[in-house]
């Protein structure tokens, strides 16, 4: 397999000449996705996805061999993201939820130490929009995330992640970003992002 160099690509992009409605995806090599459309210019390992499509969105599915290429994951992720923007994570414990949340709060330029918001529930970061890390592992459903007020901070304009998101399928909002975790090693995800539509 193809060796992950995070410091010389960048897993997601807009580059600077695509039109904007084309996202970059810069792979390993097992990465497939949906509605791609290999440039003839473009390396093998990457697949551009045009995010206009009138359909249910495309994906990329790919594996990260390592807890550094999820976090480059949630790096790169951020640069894509705007006000409002909702991401849902989902995937069992220690699948690299949290790893790839700290990839995005970090892509924001939050610089803080961030920490696995399980026993607050929701933390807010010091960013334009505001920023909400939110791991709802604690909760049961969507009426306890109602509970707490959840739908008003998601819909407030503000980016937001959310881990165990699966616990609360009906507040996730229909054009979020869902993010699946799946532990397939010791030090391997099969990682699935769809909505990229959204992005
Ligand atoms: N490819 C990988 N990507 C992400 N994490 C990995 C990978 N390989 C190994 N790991 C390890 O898996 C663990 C992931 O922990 P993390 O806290 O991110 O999981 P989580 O999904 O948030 O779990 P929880 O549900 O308990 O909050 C870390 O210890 C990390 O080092
Ligand atoms: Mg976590």
């Amino acid at each position: 397999m193809m060796n992950w160099k995070p410091q010389e690509t960048s897993l997601i992009s807009r580059q600077e000449d695509s039109p904007a409605n084309i996202i970059n995806f810069h792979t390993n090599e097992d990465a497939t996705g949906g509605f791609l459309n290999k440039r003839g210019d473009s390396p093998a390992n990457t697949i551009n996805f045009h995010t206009n499509e009138d359909t249910a969105g495309g994906f990329v599915k790919f594996v990260s061999i390592s807890p550094e290429e999820t976090f480059n994951t949630g790096l790169s992720l951020a640069a894509l993201l705007i006000p409002g923007s909702v991401v849902a994570l989902k995937g069992d414990l220690g699948s690299g939820k949290t790893m790839l949340a700290k990839g995005i709060i970090k892509g924001l330029g939050i610089n803080e130490n961030i920490t696995s918001p399980t026993y607050t529930i929701i933390s807010e970061y010091q960013h334009s929009p505001a920023l909400y890390h939110i791991d709802v592992y604690r909760l049961n459903n969507d009426k306890d995330f109602e509970d707490i007020g959840g739908p008003e901070i998601i819909n407030s304009g503000g980016i937001s992640i959310i881990e165990w998101s699966e616990r609360i399928p009906n507040s996730i909002p229909a054009n979020a970003i869902t993010i699946s975790l799946e532990i397939t090693g010791h030090s391997t995800r099969k990682i699935v992002i769809n909505g990229i539509k959204s992005l």
